[in-house]
C-alpha cells in the first residue's frame, strides 16, 4: 500500500468509528457489568470495575425513587438522582434516573443544563409547564400533565415549574450514567471561589448591590 492510499484507508477507517459514535452518549461498554469500584480514587472516564466475586445484587438496586422527596429549598422543588454514585451497577451502562418532585403553586427546577445527556421526563403527578432554550435563543415549551413525556435536548438550558395548587412529580431519564448539572443561577451567584461581582453586574446590566443581594439568596448547589 503507497503513501496516499493508506492515508485514504486511515480517512475512511477515522470514519468508520467516528461517526456511528456522534449517535451515542457514554461509549459503549466491552464486557457484561462493570460495577463502579467508587473507593479506588482513579476514574478512567468513568469508574473501574469491581472485581467479580465481590458484585452483589444490591450493586444493581436503589429504591430511592419510591416516594416523595421532603422539600426543603426556597425554589420548591427535590431532585433525586438514581445515577451511578447510587447504584455502581450503572457504570458503563450509559443511563440512569431520577425523581423531581415540585411543591404547589410555583415549584420550580429552576434553568439548568446537562452536560452529559439528553433528558427525557415522564410526569408521575400533577401538571407542569417546561422548556428549553436552542442555541438559536428559541424557547420551546408546553404545558404537561400526568402520563406525558417531555424531553430536553443534551446541554441545552430547561426548566419545570408546577404553577398548580397541588404537587407534581416526574420521573426523567437520562443517556449517561452521570449526566451532571450547571444550575445557572447557582453556578453563577454561588460558586466557589466566587464569580466577580462586576463581571456579573456587566453581564446582567445590573448593580453590584443587586448582584450582592442575589449572592446573599442563592444557596450554594448541593452534589
Ligand atoms: C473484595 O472486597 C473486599 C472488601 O471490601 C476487599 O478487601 C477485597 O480486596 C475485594 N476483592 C477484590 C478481588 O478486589
Ligand atoms: C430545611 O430543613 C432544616 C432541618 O430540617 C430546617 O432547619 C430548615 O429550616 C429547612 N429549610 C427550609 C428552607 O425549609
Amino acid at each position: 500500500m503507497d503513501a496516499s492510499k493508506a492515508l485514504v484507508f486511515l480517512a475512511l477507517f477515522i470514519a468508520a468509528t467516528t461517526i456511528p459514535r456522534s449517535c451515542a452518549s457514554d461509549p459503549d461498554l466491552l464486557q457484561d457489568l462493570c460495577v463502579a469500584e467508587t473507593s479506588k480514587g482513579t476514574k478512567v472516564n468513568g469508574f473501574p470495575c469491581k472485581a467479580a466475586t465481590n458484585v452483589t445484587t444490591s450493586d444493581f438496586f436503589f429504591a430511592g425513587l419510591a416516594n416523595p422527596a421532603a422539600i426543603n429549598n426556597s425554589v420548591g422543588s427535590a431532585v433525586t438522582p438514581a445515577n451511578v454514585d447510587k447504584i455502581p451497577g450503572l457504570n458503563t451502562l450509559g443511563v440512569s434516573l431520577a425523581r423531581i418532585d415540585y411543591s404547589p403553586n410555583g415549584g420550580l427546577n429552576p434553568p439548568h443544563i446537562h452536560p452529559r445527556a439528553t433528558e427525557i421526563v415522564f410526569i408521575l403527578d400533577g401538571e407542569l409547564d417546561v422548556g428549553f432554550i436552542t442555541t438559536a435563543n428559541k424557547l420551546i415549551s408546553k404545558t404537561i400533565k400526568k402520563g406525558e413525556v417531555f424531553v430536553f435536548p443534551k446541554g441545552l438550558l430547561h426548566f419545570q415549574q408546577n404553577k398548580k395548587d397541588k404537587p407534581a412529580s416526574v420521573l426523567s431519564a437520562f443517556n449517561s450514567q452521570l449526566p451532571g448539572t450547571v444550575s445557572v443561577a447557582a453556578a453563577l451567584f454561588s460558586s466557589s471561589p466566587a464569580v466577580d461581582d462586576g463581571l456579573l453586574a456587566k453581564t446582567f446590566q445590573i448593580g453590584t448591590d443587586e448582584v450582592g443581594e442575589i449572592k446573599s439568596k442563592i444557596a450554594p448547589k448541593k452534589k
